[in-house]
């Protein structure tokens, strides 16, 4: 008996998964081809056919051929055709119905989080690499390394939102060159954004559908901090400070 997981990998089994499980093996074991398992498919229909005990077709190929039913297989064909035709207008049809409701583009962040496991206080928090002015280059050098790593796609070679990727998402990545973005945030929640991306939004800023990853899986707190200190040296925009913010 082989592994349950192997013969039921979701938990469903139906006799559908073991037709295909069995299919699967004599591919395996004889070669056999999908075109061949069509054949026993039509064959199987065919002899069908042939059964003068079968009722199923009956009132379908009464419709079909019979002189008397013949409003039944007009209605049928304008209707069918019109549903089909009312379905794809239905999809391909554009609107300009405004979002259904607004949304708060830079949502008050927690005063707290935890990072890697680690209680973090936002609030009052500012850049720590900051601290030692005398390594703000290579901070910067290293937040450059890792913006054009990994956020490049999105956020764009000018930081202006506009990677190769942006336009496939809504909302578009932030325009960091643009004074409503980093210029009135906080290092701090910049951070935050940063390390917990779209899935961290609380829920005033929904709906989103942020396509912003969550790059506290990916990078260390430095790193953040360095990418962070890297968007404010490179767009020349000063990180809104908690004295001014109370
Ligand atoms: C897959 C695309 C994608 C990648 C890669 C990406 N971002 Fe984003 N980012 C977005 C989108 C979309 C938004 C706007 C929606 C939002 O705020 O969540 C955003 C928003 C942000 C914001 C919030 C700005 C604001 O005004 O609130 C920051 C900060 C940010 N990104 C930084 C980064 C950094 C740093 C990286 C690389 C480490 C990065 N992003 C990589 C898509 C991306």
């Amino acid at each position: 008996m082989p592994e349950l997981s192997f013969t039921a990998p979701f938990g469903q089994l139906s006799a559908a998964h073991m037709f295909a499980l069995a299919a699967r093996r004599h591919m395996h074991r004889f070669g056999t081809r999908v075109e061949h398992f069509a054949e026993v498919a039509i064959n199987a229909r065919l002899m069908a056919r042939t059964n003068p005990l079968a009722r199923f077709r009956e009132p379908i190929t009464a419709v079909l051929v019979e002189p008397r039913l013949r409003g039944v297989r007009t209605a049928l064909l304008v209707g069918v055709t019109v549903l089909a035709g009312l379905i794809t207008y239905g999809q391909v049809r554009t609107t300009v119905a405004a979002p259904p409701t607004l949304r708060s583009i830079h949502p008050a962040p927690p005063a707290e989080i935890t990072f890697r496991g680690r209680t973090m206080t936002l609030t009052g928090l500012d850049n720590p690499l900051r601290q030692h002015p005398e390594s703000i280059a290579a901070y910067s050098a290293e937040g450059k390394r890792v913006y054009y790593q990994n956020c490049l796609p999105c956020h764009g070679d000018h930081l202006d939102g506009q990677g190769h990727y942006a336009v496939g998402f809504n909302p578009l990545p932030a325009n960091f060159q643009d004074n409503g973005t980093i210029a009135q945030l906080t290092e701090s929640f910049v951070f935050w954004r940063i390390a917990k991306g779209g899935p961290g939004l609380p829920r005033e800023g929904a709906p989103w559908n942020s396509a912003m990853p969550r790059w506290e899986d990916f990078l260390s707190e430095r790193e953040i901090w360095s990418v962070t200190l890297f968007l404010y040296d490179q767009t020349g925009w000063k990180p809104r400070t908690w004295e001014t913010h109370e």
